[in-house]
């Protein structure tokens, strides 16, 4: 990727900085900024280097307003917002700008054109800059106009974060260290099954939790009551007896209105799995102790319904280890930012499903045209 440091002359030049602010969002204000502050340092060096800064995001799948994010982002830095994506306001208040002024345009999902590849909205984006920075790894996975069109327009460079996602969830398929624990949760087993494929390959441990879990218990014979399954086999045949693959020994699960710790072949019909239960925590610690690089992607429960323990108890022990530890996922990033964890782990990725693509296949889109 050509990197914002190879650029020679920012002094006056006008960027359109691509940046995922694709934040969430309770009661019109945002909760949780962590997406917007691993953009800062790319957009201070632009501005401490004289460019003029037009921020490009999407929000949602399009409709939402960004004033909940321009305010959330005029917390952290001077930025006015353009409530239009193209059109004579936004040309007038391009032209009106200052060396090291910073715009935010609204979101780009509101024009049909962003999401359907379209060259004449891509045209109309470029003609605003002379330089495109992609700062956005975790939509990076999507073939939008923004993402991979512009970049073949303007003179294409990554920001900071980005090449810091790069750098670091490589570590997990070049040359990682081992022994080398994956941790896998949250749902979506067709969209995960490529990656359990490949990590069986190069890690040492995967243990998979979450309701994917509830898959691998069900198709070994376990009952797993009224838990969410996806039904569909995905090939969990062909790895179920795979000596690296580490499946919950025991789960927390709804009985009634009750939380209940039960051995996993004493599951009852009915039950909900909630949770991973005491003994697998204490295995996966055991797990955690003994590695050397660690990457964890998705909650081990099902956190938003009194299934956070597990999640947490572990997250907190890899926090406390020595291990390099790579975090993704936005359910995961979430409960790190509500226990204030972020800075307890080697990384912290900002993605969700463009993590988990990026681990699968190497490289996305978004990237792959910055070459
Ligand atoms: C994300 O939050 O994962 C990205 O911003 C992509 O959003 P999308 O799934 O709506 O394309």
């Amino acid at each position: 990727m050509r990197s914002i440091k190879q650029i020679k002359n920012l002094k006056g030049q006008v960027v359109l900085l691509r940046v995922d602010f694709n934040v969430p969002l309770k009661n019109g204000k945002v909760e949780d900024n962590f997406r917007i502050i691993k953009a800062l340092p790319t957009i201070k060096f632009l501005q401490k280097r004289g460019a003029k800064i037009i921020l490009i995001t999407h929000l949602g799948k399009g409709g939402d307003t960004l004033l909940p994010v321009a305010k959330a982002l005029n917390k952290f830095i001077k930025a006015k917002f353009i409530p239009e994506v193209i059109g004579p306001s936004v040309k007038s208040a391009v032209s009106k700008m200052k060396n090291g002024e910073v715009i935010l345009l609204q979101n780009l999902r509101n024009n049909e054109g962003e999401q359907k590849c379209d060259k004449i909205f891509a045209t109309e984006l470029a003609k605003l800059a002379n330089i495109y920075i992609n700062e956005c790894f975790s939509v990076d996975h999507r073939e939008d106009t923004s993402i991979v069109l512009l970049p073949k327009i303007l003179p294409a460079y990554a920001g900071f974060q980005l090449e810091e996602e790069v750098e670091n969830l490589s570590h997990a398929f070049k040359n990682p260290k081992h022994p080398f624990l994956f941790i896998l949760g949250g749902a979506k087993f067709s969209t995960k099954m490529p990656l359990i494929k490949k990590y069986l390959k190069l890690a040492d441990y995967v243990f998979i939790g979450g309701a994917l879990a509830d898959d691998f218990l069900k198709a070994k014979g376990y009952e797993v009551g009224e838990s969410l399954v996806d039904n569909t086999n995905y090939g969990i045949t062909g790895i179920i007896k795979n000596k690296k693959l580490i499946l919950p020994e025991d789960v927390v699960v709804r009985s009634g209105g009750k939380l209940v710790n039960r051995k996993v072949d004493e599951v009852k019909k009915g039950e909900i799995i909630l949770d991973v239960g005491i003994e697998t925590i204490k295995k996966i610690e055991l797990l955690i102790k003994k590695s050397k690089l660690i990457l964890w992607n998705g909650p081990l429960g099902k956190y938003e319904d009194g299934g956070a323990t597990g999640t947490k108890k572990i997250l907190k022990f890899i926090a406390n280890g020595k291990a390099e530890s790579i975090i993704g996922g936005g359910d995961t990033v979430a409960i790190i930012s509500a226990m204030k964890l972020e800075n307890k782990f080697s990384f912290v990725s900002t993605g969700g499903g463009a993590t988990l693509d990026f681990l699968a296949n190497g490289t996305l889109p978004g990237i792959k045209v910055l070459g």
